[in-house]
């Protein structure tokens, strides 16, 4: 038996301006995991068993279009095998909620097939597999969660073609707390990303605007970051957040959570991901975090999350 697991991600700067070309800057967030077992199967064929989302398939020709599936048969094809497997997979990060689920449970296939083959893939061969099944989950994906996901590592990236993106480390120099509202509303990352693709094909030159005022605030917070400014972050997070509801993509419950836990102390505050629902993040002095989470849960959070970014950088 062998098993591979695989982090969320957590967008801190610079989400939907980066399907476009600009920069964006994720990390890693190891402490939410997917999971996958693989094993030989006694009866013939690969079946897939994922409990969470309540699903078993057979995996045969007609599963093409099905996420896991797919990601199954790209790894074997890449490693060169075929055998009769069983999968189990399981995983805590909640679905379509900024997290990048869909991409921990595929890059978690992808690790714990090489695992069982012997075989060991880059994280660029493990981010090119696992972009494959988020064009199923996400339509037009810029790239952003496979990478960070497969590194493992806080990242600048910038799309380019598919094998070209400008993946660069960034540097943490003081770590900081982050809280992180769930608001319990699953927003498909899909549907976000095509309704800001319908706005810029209808009016591209607010929204280019709009896509190149992100990006300078990306670039600033990378600044931020690498000399340790960290009293900088909480406005720019206020700052990218207005442009995120310039395209569209907020919504009155997150709205409601960046009220309740501005007027409780934090600093910043923006959603992370798609948008509309999923998560939204606050920068916080450690000693504020206990009267923040406190705010934004009864103002309807459906969970709070307070980790610390950049101590394992
Ligand atoms: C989703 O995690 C981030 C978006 O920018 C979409 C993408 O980059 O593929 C909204």
């Amino acid at each position: 038996m062998s098993v591979g697991t695989a982090c969320g991600k957590i967008i801190l700067f610079g989400e939907h301006a980066v399907v476009y070309g600009r920069p964006a800057l994720a990390v890693p967030f190891s402490e939410l995991r997917a999971s996958v077992t693989v094993k030989a199967r006694t009866g013939q064929g690969i079946v897939i068993r994922a409990r969470d989302l309540g699903r078993e398939i057979l995996v045969g020709d007609t599963a093409r279009d099905d996420a896991l599936a797919a990601i199954t048969r790209l790894t074997l094809d890449k490693l060169g095998k075929s055998d009769n497997l069983e999968l189990e997979v399981s995983s805590e990060i909640p679905l379509a909620s900024g997290f990048g689920s869909g991409a921990a449970i595929s890059t978690a296939i992808v690790r714990a097939l090489a695992s069982y083959f012997n075989s060991s893939l880059t994280p660029d061969e493990i981010s090119t597999l696992v972009f494959e099944t988020e064009k199923l989950y996400h339509g037009t994906p810029s790239g952003i969660d496979n990478t960070v996901i497969a590194y493992e590592q806080a990242i600048r990236f910038v799309r380019r073609p598919i094998g070209e993106h400008e993946i660069l480390p960034i540097h943490i120099a003081r770590p900081f707390t982050l809280l992180i509202a769930d608001t319990g509303i699953a927003s498909p990352t899909k549907v976000t990303v095509g309704d800001v693709r319908q706005g810029w094909e209808r009016d591209p030159e607010r929204y280019e605007r709009v896509f190149d005022a992100i990006g300078a605030i990306v670039s600033e917070a990378q600044d931020a970051l690498a000399h340790g400014e960290n009293a900088q972050l909480g406005e720019l997070m206020r700052r990218n957040h207005q442009a995120l509801r310039a395209l569209g993509v907020s919504s009155d419950e997150i709205e409601r959570l960046i009220a309740a836990g501005s007027r409780a102390g934090a600093s910043g505050a923006k959603l992370s991901g798609g948008g509309r629902g999923g998560n939204v993040l606050f920068f916080v002095e450690a000693d504020e975090a206990n009267v923040v989470r406190a705010a934004v849960l009864r103002a309807g959070a459906a969970r709070v999350i307070v980790t610390v970014i950049g101590e394992k950088a």
